[in-house]
């Protein structure tokens, strides 16, 4: 497996991720230097993901995990601790973070969320349906929230939070633009802070 990784990096992320995986490239491509935060692998349960397309762009390796196979703790557990994986940073992943995992990792895994919790969280708000819920309640404000993740959908810890304007005229796509080119901005240098303290 190819890897850019120094084996001596201090802090060494494991990024999860369901979709085409534009968080995590700007994610790889800020730590691509940083004396201290790597990301030393990208992780995701579907086989043809977008973000296998990004891990190769930045020469970072890759795995594959079914559904199937992230409740029984052995091949995700493997797979973090060969890599002596320190932080887990969830980007657009979509599938329940297992208790076993949350307990290995206490307050170690951070999620993204495109929207100002507490409104439009919990199970079944992601991508579009969240853009849809805030276009529905006519709502001209939206945004994003960075909260490290617990047992229950989207209630962990917030860290962080910041308001995107909308317009009246805005479609829900269009509200996923916004949303997103914000988490791009302010993902990668909260995930520094909240690491480096
Ligand atoms: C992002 O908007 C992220 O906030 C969202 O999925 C998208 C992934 O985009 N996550 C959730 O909805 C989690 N509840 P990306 O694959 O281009 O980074």
């Amino acid at each position: 497996m190819p890897s850019t990784v120094p084996s001596e990096t201090k802090f060494r992320l494991a990024v999860l991720a369901s979709g085409g995986g534009s968080n995590a490239d700007k994610i790889c491509s800020y730590f691509k230097t940083h004396p201290s935060i790597n990301v030393v692998i990208i992780i995701s349960n579907r086989r043809h993901a977008g973000v296998f397309d990004v891990a190769a762009k930045h020469d970072i390796q890759s795995a594959y995990i079914p559904k199937n196979q992230w409740e029984d703790s052995e091949p995700v557990f493997e797979l973090l601790q060969q890599n002596r994986i320190t932080h887990i940073i969830l980007a657009g992943f979509l599938l329940h973070i297992p208790e076993w995992l949350i307990q290995t990792f206490p307050k170690k895994i951070i999620n993204i969320h495109p929207a100002l919790l507490p409104r439009f969280g919990g199970k079944g708000m992601y991508g579009h349906h969240v853009h849809e819920a805030v276009k529905a309640v006519g709502d001209l404000v939206s945004g994003i929230t960075i909260h490290e993740v617990n047992e229950r959908y989207d209630e962990g810890r917030i860290i962080f939070q910041k308001e995107v304007e909308l317009d009246p005229s805005d479609s829900p796509k269009e509200i996923g633009a916004k949303v997103l080119k914000t988490e791009h901005t302010e993902y990668p240098r909260v995930i520094e802070k909240w690491i480096l303290g």
